[in-house]
């Protein structure tokens, strides 16, 4: 991928949606556009209104757009909810070169191999990943190009959605004037600038706390084994402190991002605001302490069900790695804290290393752009390799890069 390719995510969240423009720089990218606009037509992650999400995706890109100076023409789009849904698959093939050394081609055959699957007319798959690939018999391969075999195998989880909540998302971009460039898994995406291999592989919970919604995914032996969402964030707390406080959520939600702590413990006293009472023009002082015993039961709460989510997959203390945090809840003063008693683990909170997007809320976004990256450099190695390929030309890196995934998914 060449310097002056873009690369642009589009994350349509519950309280905002998020585009972000990055642009190859060595080994990894660099963030040079960054635009948000409030979303009213998304609840616990799902569009409810069509035209009020367009609406806000068209704001988002034009913040983006205007920073940069460019036009955005197609995006890599988050999905994720709980019409998502893992299912195993295998693929098997006959490598095809004379000399039997694995190519590109063969990867990609067996991984189309892998899609054969018999699935309900109103679901639609997503993605095919790989967990690991079998050479004659030999596993625990990651990638089989250049090895010698006869018999390549594929074990690969296909990821699935709902085929009315992937249209949803897919028009109301589409009528906002970008075309799909692919639609990314969000934890998948995420999970590229937020976990390190090594968590990957022992056994690791990334937690996504939003605004309408908290999304579980447990990663053992380098892959996503499961993904969950609870209905319930951010908005949730703001809904809290507005009918304890008597105010408006407006006013809820800035007091709670300004002086919000999840800890009593930790909230202090002498942290003083004053709160415009609904109905009147009265105003009335409170403390953090105050506000922290609004806000810590609710987080406790929504923490609680993070465990019971991560129990019913399977997995209640066995995590090596713990819980990595991300999304914007876990900004509050006290929230690394409080998941830590909740969920009983070791907890980090991940933040993207990149300039104007540091903050846990952009992580999903700053993943796609990264998941879009490695796969791109992947077409690219593809191409220079696959001379039976027709490079197209004109298209940008956008229509070469769909081209390639529609091959592969
Ligand atoms: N500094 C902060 N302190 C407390 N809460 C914060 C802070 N910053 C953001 N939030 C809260 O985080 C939530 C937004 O998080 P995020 O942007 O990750 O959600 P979203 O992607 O829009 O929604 P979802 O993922 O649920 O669809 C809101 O409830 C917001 O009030
Ligand atoms: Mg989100």
């Amino acid at each position: 991928m060449a310097k002056g390719d873009y690369i642009v995510s589009l994350d349509i969240g519950t309280s905002k949606v998020r585009a972000i423009i990055g642009e190859p720089a060595g080994n990894g990218i660099n963030v040079i556009g960054v635009g948000s606009a409030s979303g009213e037509g998304i609840r616990h992650g799902s569009i409810v209104d069509i035209d009020l999400t367009v609406e806000s995706i068209r704001e988002a890109v034009d913040h983006a757009e205007r920073m940069v100076g460019i036009q955005i023409h197609s995006a890599y789009v988050g999905v994720s909810g709980n019409h998502i849904h893992l299912q195993n698959s295998h693929g098997v093939v006959a490598v095809s070169s004379p000399d039997r050394e694995i190519g590109d081609e063969d990867v990609e055959r067996v991984l189309q191999q892998a899609r054969v699957v018999a699935l309900p007319p109103e679901r639609e798959i997503i993605d095919v990943v790989a967990k690991e690939f079998v050479v004659d018999g030999l596993r625990g391969i990651t990638d089989p190009r250049g090895m010698l075999g006869v018999r390549l195998e594929v074990e690969a989880y296909l990821i699935t959605g709902s085929r009315t909540a992937i249209h949803n998302v897919v028009r109301c971009v589409e009528k906002a004037g970008i075309e799909v460039a692919n639609l990314v898994l969000l934890p998948l995406a995420a999970s590229t600038v937020a976990l390190s291999s090594d968590e990957r592989n022992l056994g690791v919970a990334l937690v996504d706390v939003g605004a309408g919604a908290t999304s579980v995914s447990l990663f053992e032996r380098g892959a996503l084994v499961g993904t969950s969402i609870i209905p319930m964030g951010g908005d949730y707390v703001t809904h809290d402190i507005a009918i304890c406080l008597r105010t408006n959520t407006a006013a809820a939600e800035q007091i709670k991002v300004r002086h919000g702590c999840a800890l009593v413990e930790a909230a202090s006293d002498n942290e003083r605001f004053k709160v415009p009472r609904i109905g009147s023009n009265q105003e009335v002082e409170y403390t953090q302490y105050d506000l922290a015993t609004i806000i810590e039961p609710r987080m406790q709460e929504i923490f609680s069900l993070v465990r019971k989510e991560i129990e019913k997959m399977g997995y209640s203390n066995d995590l090596p790695s713990g819980f990595v945090l991300h999304g914007g809840l876990v900004s509050m003063q006290g929230a690394g804290e409080l998941a830590a008693a909740e969920l009983g683990g070791p907890v980090r909170i991940a933040v993207p290393e990149f300039l104007g997007v540091r903050d846990p809320s952009f992580v999903n976004g700053v993943g796609m752009i990264t998941y879009a990256l490695r796969s791109a450099q992947r077409m690219s190695h593809a191409e220079s390799v696959n001379h039976m390929r027709p490079v197209k030309t004109g298209g940008g890196v956008f229509a070469r890069l769909k081209d390639w995934f529609r091959d592969f998914i």
